[in-house]
């Protein structure tokens, strides 16, 4: 099954640029827990191609990020799996739903933040979370809804500001809002376009600890520009480039393949034969590290 999956996930890219998933990992497809796209396709009104054909799959209990440049497709591909725009050609499905044709059923278990915010400017962060988790249909016991919404205000630090209209907050405390709406309601599927865009640093470590709190029993895609926040987030990473995946796999395998990481340069004061330093490395530091010829 897992030489299927790597087939199935390759189709569109070099097979070097690919890390297999674990067996343990791969096993979800057999229980529909993960999410599974099929020779997806976006074609604009004007003719231009921004999604070339995608295969992939992610799985539960995971973060699976999207990393690319500007006008990578990263958007179009969100927006064709949260039911924004159709999708020109190809499959999608998450939980064993059709994306595409079975969208009530989505709905009661998906969450999102836009790329750009789309709030209601007069009301309170605390008053989005009221009604989007009752737009969500979860637990409507007042104790366990309260419970929830509680702990994300306070988890992401806009728990002060609760009560302020939306339009009077920063842009960073509206972003905070919009990744708080994407998890509320047992969102068991959640897709964040960039939510740490505009954050300072102190409030990107704090969504990524939430994020990452968060992620059990659900799947979370996630789209960035930036390496670190793949690199502490993401379970799974693929780079996205012109339309396509290009590389997929964790980011030890990226940083192995691409060699980035950190380089370290030794300078012997003794006669120390070469052979005995890397092993000497290794014990110290792990068995990652690797010489410089080595990196591909
Ligand atoms: N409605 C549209 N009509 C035509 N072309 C579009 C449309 N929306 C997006 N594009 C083009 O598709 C390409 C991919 O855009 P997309 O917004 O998906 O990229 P992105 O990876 O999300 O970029 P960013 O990091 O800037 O958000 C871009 O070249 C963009 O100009
Ligand atoms: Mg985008």
């Amino acid at each position: 099954m897992l030489k299927e999956q790597q087939a199935f996930e390759t189709k569109y890219m070099n097979p070097d640029f690919y890390e297999p998933v674990p067996a343990e990992i791969g096993k979800q497809e057999l229980n529909n827990t993960h999410l599974k796209i099929k020779d997806l396709h976006k074609e604009y009104k004007n003719g231009f191609k921004a999604v070339n054909g995608i295969n992939l799959q992610m799985y539960k209990d995971q973060i699976f990020v999207l990393l690319g440049h500007n006008g990578a497709g990263k958007t179009s591909t969100i927006s064709m799996l949260t039911g924004l725009f159709a999708a020109s050609e190809g499959e999608a499905s998450v939980f064993g739903v059709d994306m595409f044709n079975q969208t009530d059923q989505l709905r009661e278990f998906m969450g999102v933040c836009p790329q750009h915010e789309v709030l209601f400017e007069l009301l309170t962060p605390e008053e989005h979370l009221d009604i989007f988790y009752d737009f969500k249909g979860a637990d409507p016991n007042p104790d366990v809804k309260w419970a929830e919404i509680n702990k994300l205000l306070k988890d992401v630090g806009v728990d002060d500001k609760r009560h302020y209209v939306t339009s009077t907050l920063s842009g960073g405390n509206q972003r905070k809002v919009s990744v708080c709406v994407a998890l509320c309601g047992n969102s068991k599927f959640v897709v964040l376009d960039e939510p740490s865009s505009g954050l300072d640093l102190s409030a990107r470590r704090q969504m990524w600890n939430l994020l990452k709190e968060h992620k059990k029993d659900k799947i979370i895609i996630l789209t960035t520009h930036y390496m670190d926040e793949a690199d502490i987030l993401g379970d799974r990473i693929a780079i996205m480039s012109g339309g396509r995946i290009t590389c997929l796999g964790t980011s030890m395998f990226l940083k192995h393949r691409f060699g980035v990481g950190y380089t370290m340069t030794i300078v012997k004061t003794t006669n120390l034969k070469n052979k005995t330093v890397l092993p000497f490395i290794r014990r110290n530091l792990g068995q990652d590290v690797k010489k410089l010829t080595e990196v591909h």
